[in-house]
């Protein structure tokens, strides 16, 4: 692959995608984009590696032909229930004089000093503020006198098998993992703008299977969390309550479901296809209010977490909702009324390209993957001016991200 191509692969637990893109002088240019159903992940976490080789393998080649390129390694997403964020302080002296960069990395590697159970890997270490002799909230103390210098990190870790596996299915499939990033934190770098990442903003991932949440200010990632519950228990409480199977109620659920039975028609009907051949027709109102008390069950999760990172307080720009499940007729102005906050729902944006199916909410994290692909790459150095303006805001709370990367045996 030519230095200035990357390839993010998002291995979700409803669809793996691979998205292929070059940075050229105008930015990240989508080249081609692969999808295949996931059979072999459960809450983000892989179940069956033949499965999950299997749908890498077809997402791949499908990018493959579409972008015209040959993938030979890919920028991961992970996620799941595993994966856990916890903040840490670390403290140096710096003996009186100016603050160096080098100063700046033995505060974040003494921050790193701390106990983590031998069954986890650090995922990322994210510098949030530096404290100079007390003084709180420095971006970048670099050229600023003091004597004692402390960084407040996030560090975002998963358990070594979970981390382990995923690495192993994508290559069994063919293709080396160069970085592994968490899910949302790639779907921020696609979906947010500038402004909100530094004014405050929360952003969930509601995908098939989990929901995936970050908190960002000031440009650093300050809370993270994953929450056992997405899309595909709605689409399961669907199947249950109208005895149908699930790829019928994934259909209804898409054509005609809708998160609460109040902005549904209460004259309009549906006919639904039982399990044993029986149709049926009933209001379309019935299937939301099956809908909604599951909605009201994420929202209330959800509202828990942005109580925990004093969203509510710091998150001016309030909540972005992307990933698939977000897209459920009427979501996000339920969660915009029961929680409370300014709601959106958040699509890939800061990516270019012909391929208008890539401008979805599901595509969030697969896309802001790519952007990570070039952190290492040599198209950086190449275009150092282009690589800066586009990745700016994320690089700056990335900064640091990949300082520990994934080992694994
Ligand atoms: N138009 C739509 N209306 C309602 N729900 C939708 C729509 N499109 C997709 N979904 C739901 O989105 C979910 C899949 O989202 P997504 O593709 O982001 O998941 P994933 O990344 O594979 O899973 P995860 O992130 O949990 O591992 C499914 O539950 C699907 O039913
Ligand atoms: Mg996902």
């Amino acid at each position: 692959m030519a230095g200035n191509l990357a390839v993010g692969l998002d291995v979700g637990t409803s669809k793996v995608c691979a998205v292929a893109a070059e940075l050229n002088d105008r930015g990240v240019n989508i080249l081609g984009l692969g999808e295949a159903p996931s059979r072999g992940l459960r809450k983000g976490m892989v179940i069956n590696m033949d499965a999950t080789i299997d749908s890498i393998k077809k997402a791949v080649r499908e990018a493959e032909r579409s972008a015209g390129i040959r993938i030979k390694s890919v920028t991961a997403g992970i996620s799941g229930a595993h994966i856990k964020g916890l903040d840490s302080f670390g403290a140096i002296g710096v003996r009186r004089r100016e603050v160096r960069p080098a100063d700046m990395d033995r505060a974040i590697e003494s921050a790193k000093a701390v106990y983590i159970p031998l069954d986890r890997e650090v995922l990322h270490v994210i510098p949030m503020d530096f404290i100079l002799d007390g003084q709180e909230g420095i971006a970048d103390p670099v050229g600023m006198s003091g004597v004692r210098l402390e960084a407040k990190v996030h560090i975002i870790t998963g358990v070594a098998s979970s981390i382990q596996n995923l690495v192993k299915c994508c290559e069994k499939a063919g293709v080396d993992v160069s970085d592994i990033v968490f899910g949302p934190v790639a779907s921020a770098a696609a979906a947010l703008s500038r402004d909100e990442m530094e004014c405050g903003v929360l952003l969930a991932d509601i995908g098939g299977g989990t929901t995936d949440m970050v908190f960002i200010r000031d440009g650093a990632v300050r809370y993270s969390s994953v929450l056992g519950v997405g899309g595909a228990h709605v689409t399961n409480d669907i199947a249950v309550g109208l005895r149908i199977n699930v790829h019928e109620a994934e259909k209804l659920k898409r054509s005609c479901g809708a998160a609460y039975a109040g902005i549904v028609n209460g004259k309009e009907e549906v006919q639904i296809n039982q399990t044993g051949g029986n149709t049926k027709t009933m209001p379309a109102q019935y299937i939301s209010e099956i809908i909604q008390p599951r909605c009201e069950e994420m929202i209330g999760m959800m509202k828990e977490e942005v109580k925990a990172c004093c969203g509510y307080e710091l998150a001016t720009c309030g909540l972005v909702l992307t990933g698939g499940a977000s897209l459920l007729h009427g979501f996000d102005k339920m969660t915009e009324s029961l929680l409370g906050l300014p709601v959106r729902i958040g699509r890939p944006v800061n990516v270019r390209g012909q391929m208008a199916a890539v401008a979805n909410p599901a595509y969030s994290s697969c896309a802001g993957l790519v952007a990570y692909g070039y952190e290492s790459s040599p198209a950086r150095v190449n275009h150092p001016d282009i690589f800066a303006d586009i990745v700016a805001g994320i690089k700056g709370w990335l900064k640091g991200a990949f300082r520990n990367k994934v080992h694994i045996q």
